[in-house]
């Protein structure tokens, strides 16, 4: 009885020992809750005042806290013993009922590690989740300091996808982060430098074999597409030399004179940039035509001058060796993946680095839209592309046009089946650029992202971030905390593979997955495997 007294002398606040109320007959031997009820000066129900035994008590009787009982004799614990956590399939666990606690998190998409509260399992990418209905269009933007683990996380999509038959297309690897990890995929690794690789703007790619394939009036749209296609590359490649525009007539004159060129090439051969200065130069009628010169040469010559001058620039200046020549390896939409390597290219370099991207893009997002009509035609299954643009700051300080491209293709990629993920530092980068209509088409990406993952980011970036999807001030606490040295106590420790080499940063791997307004954004540990690790280590200057 003495255990049920309500003398709290353990001093822990258990909020849940007061037991309730009990009235008790007093019985000389065994009532000393009651006289402890008493002594506490607990006033008693007056319900008989004159009972011999008189009223009777209100008593509390005790609970166990959280660690047992208080007290001597209570056997309360100094410690409390964390039982072991296990996570398994509903199918395995189901045994262990009622020891089992199933998870708030989505469970679709590819997974990635531990939430970083509840320690559940956390499965994320932007297809998965867009087919689950959590989010309005399959793409991601991901920010985060450098050596946060962005690329590492992205790679995990990239191969949990490619399990499920997604092909990862990286049109324009800049480090290269993902070119090993395609090639065990047992993908497409193309590597384009200078003087190594080149790529024929005018090469239909797989748009003009998918276009051979389905023939009839399907195949022959595809084709005209496939030319347009290459005339709008070609224009580019101009316009990078020129840095202007080309006048509305010099584009139509490049189209003409390609369409004349593929109408006379046996099929599965393509023409190539010196054949279309040539067709220009000759000025056949069908060009005149397009550049209202009435038959008039001299007038002919004075409207194709400026183009004719440009494509030599293009031909003999810096991008000639990378773009005169027939395509060296074509992108296919049948390999398991894609990457095409650009990190050969000199960063200073930015005029190839932007003529290149830009010539990947449209052999790739070519390549897509094939598989996408072939399938429609019954030709080839359904399939879905993941397309990876890593190191966004790149293409974005070039300008020269990219920010408008990616525009384009951001807006479209539901359409075609594909997902996108795109990656950089900080919201600023895409504030960085000169021009005013770049900075508004960059500020579109993050404002059309499906969702936003942020690595560690200081406090000024995640306001910035917030601006587009509002953080709440502890997940701006947290992300802001990922990203400060735990201490200024030098730290090396030996990897897996027993290598010294520079301890993680404090925020490695650590990401919120934030999708809408109002909603909680899930924080996530990305553990890697060593597999994955050897595929991408980006810090091995660093071991030793
Ligand atoms: N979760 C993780 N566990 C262990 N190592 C990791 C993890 N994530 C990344 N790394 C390692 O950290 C290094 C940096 O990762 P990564 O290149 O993915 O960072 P990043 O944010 O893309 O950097 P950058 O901004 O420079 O591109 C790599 O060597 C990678 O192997
Ligand atoms: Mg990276």
């Amino acid at each position: 009885m003495t255990a049920l007294a309500d003398r709290d002398i353990d001093g822990e606040p258990d909020t849940d020992e007061l037991a309730g109320v009990a009235g008790v007959t007093g019985d000389s031997g065994v009532d000393s809750a009651a006289r402890v009820a008493k002594t506490a000066g607990e006033t008693a129900g007056a319900a008989d005042p004159d009972s011999v035994l008189g009223p009777p008590r209100r008593v509390r009787l005790r609970r166990p806290g959280r660690r047992g009982f208080g007290g001597p004799g209570g056997g309360r614990w100094g410690q409390l013993p964390v039982p072991p956590e296990f996570r398994a399939t509903t199918v395995q666990a189901c045994g262990l009922w009622p020891f089992t606690a199933g998870s708030a998190r989505p469970v679709e998409g590819v997974p990635l590690g531990t939430d970083l509260v509840t320690r559940t399992t956390v499965c994320c990418d932007p297809l998965s989740w867009f087919s689950a209905g959590h989010i309005a269009n399959p793409s991601a933007l991901v920010l985060g300091r450098p050596g946060l683990g962005k690329s590492s996380l992205v790679s995990r999509m990239v191969l949990g996808l490619a399990d499920r038959g997604v092909r990862p297309f990286v049109l324009g690897d800049l480090k290269p982060d993902y070119a090993d990890l395609v090639q065990a995929l047992g993908g497409q690794v193309l590597r384009v430098a200078r003087g190594a690789g080149t790529i024929n703007p005018l090469d239909p790619g797989a748009m003009g074999d998918a276009a051979r394939r389905i023939g009839g009036a399907a195949g022959d749209g595809l084709a005209r597409e496939a030319r347009d296609r290459a005339a709008t590359m070609v224009s580019t490649l101009v316009q990078l030399v020129r840095r202007t525009p080309l006048a509305d007539y010099e584009d139509a004159m490049l189209t003409a004179a390609l369409r004349l060129l593929t109408a006379d090439r046996p099929s599965g051969t393509a023409a190539t940039l010196p054949d279309l200065l040539r067709v220009i130069a000759d000025g056949p009628e069908e060009v005149h035509a397009v550049a209202l010169s009435r038959g008039d040469r001299d007038r002919y010559q004075d409207l194709a001058e400026p183009l004719q001058r440009s494509l030599h620039a293009v031909l003999d200046g810096p991008l000639g060796a990378t773009f005169a020549g027939p395509t060296t390896a074509r992108i296919s939409a049948d390999a398991p993946g894609v990457c095409v390597d650009i990190s050969g290219i000199a960063e200073h370099d930015e005029r190839l680095t932007a003529a290149v991207m830009l010539a990947c893009w449209s052999d790739g997002f070519g390549a897509i839209e094939a598989a996408n009509a072939l399938a429609e035609a019954g030709l080839a299954p359904h399939r879905r592309f993941f397309i990876v643009l890593d190191e966004l700051w790149r293409p974005l300080r070039i300008g020269a046009g990219l920010p408008a491209r990616m525009d384009s293709l951001t807006r479209l990629n539901r359409n075609d089946g594909a997902g996108q993920v795109f990656l950089t530092h900080s919201l600023r980068d895409l504030e960085s650029m000169a021009n005013r209509e770049d900075q508004l088409k960059a500020r579109g990406f993050a404002e059309r992202a499906g969702m936003i993952i942020t690595a560690g980011l200081p406090r000024t970036d995640l306001k910035l971030v917030s601006a587009i999807l509002p953080l709440s001030t502890r997940e701006i606490d947290l992300v802001a905390s990922w990203s400060t040295p735990r201490s200024w106590t030098p730290r090396r420790v030996r990897d897996a593979r027993g290598r010294e080499r520079p301890a993680a940063p404090p925020g490695l791997g650590k990401f919120l997955l934030k999708v809408g307004e109002g909603k909680a954004g899930i924080p996530v540990q990305l553990q890697l495997t060593q597999t994955e690790i050897d595929l991408h280590d980006t810090n091995q200057r660093w071991i030793g």
